[in-house]
């Protein structure tokens, strides 16, 4: 069966997947604009770092590992990135996939990471991991990651990827200053962070609606929401392994 890409509301492009029955992207905030404006901006601006270590957690059709690239390649800055994505074929069809214009410059980038699943040049090391994001986490050895962008389906169809273990594993491969971003502001996702000692944050901007950013450090430009204050009146309780 082919699968059509759907119109998003910037114009960008995306899938449905039927197995997960969710959207890759939001539909209402657009592709691009989600992975700009939740992940890659704040991300990029909050961690001054030069040389920057990612995790791209579940590469999908990629918008949040391109659009770092972008953003790196007309900057001083390098990037190696490491993403994780259980679907092989996905990620072997993207070279055809319909992406925004601001991506045309990274057209040998695709078809690299399309068909070899890497891509290596002098600023910027991608690396696609065919496995599941939980086992990469356990088994990563590797220098603490200085940006994670969490960007699984959603905590409905795919909990396993916000409960209070999986951050653990999270806090795991972070270090005190590491930025994570999510387009989830669930109070279970937002407990399950501040139950592993991360601070959350609201993160708005013009162009989409509310996110999350999660850090052990104290980031004074952002709204920091009184977790505290939050677990004693909410009713909604962190997820955990053993409630799905
Ligand atoms: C919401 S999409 C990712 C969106 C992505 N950031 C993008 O720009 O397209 C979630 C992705 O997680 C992948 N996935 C599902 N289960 C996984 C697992 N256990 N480990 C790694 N990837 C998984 C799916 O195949 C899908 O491509």
């Amino acid at each position: 069966m082919e699968i059509q890409p759907i119109q998003t509301a910037d114009g960008s492009w995306t899938l449905y997947s039927e197995k997960f029955q969710e959207h890759y992207h939001s539909t209402k905030d657009g592709a691009f604009n989600e992975a700009l404006y939740k992940h890659v901006f704040p991300a990029l601006s909050l961690m001054k770092k030069r040389d920057l270590l990612i995790f791209d957690s579940n590469f999908g059709l990629g918008f949040n590992s391109l659009t770092t690239i972008s953003t790196i390649l007309s900057s001083s800055r390098r990037a190696v990135i490491h993403s994780t994505e259980i679907d092989r074929e996905l990620v072997q069809s993207l070279k055809e996939f319909p992406y925004p214009p601001f991506f045309e410059p990274l057209k040998d980038i695709i078809k690299s990471l399309s068909e070899k699943g890497e891509y290596i040049s002098n600023n910027v090391e991608v690396y696609i991991h065919f496995q599941d994001t939980r086992e990469f986490l356990q088994s990563w050895q590797g220098e603490k990651f200085d940006i994670i962008y969490q960007d699984p389906f959603s905590p409905k169809v795919a909990p396993q990827f916000w409960s209070v273990e999986y951050f653990e594993l999270i806090k795991n491969v972070s270090h005190p200053e590491t930025i994570i971003t999510t387009y989830s502001t669930a109070t279970p996702v937002r407990l399950a962070l501040y139950e592993n000692g991360f601070r959350v944050y609201s993160h708005t901007s013009e162009k989409v609606r509310e996110g999350t950013i999660a850090s052990m450090k104290e980031l004074a430009s952002l709204v920091e929401i009184d977790m505290e204050h939050k677990k004693r009146v909410s009713s909604k309780q962190p997820i955990w392994d053993r409630d799905y």
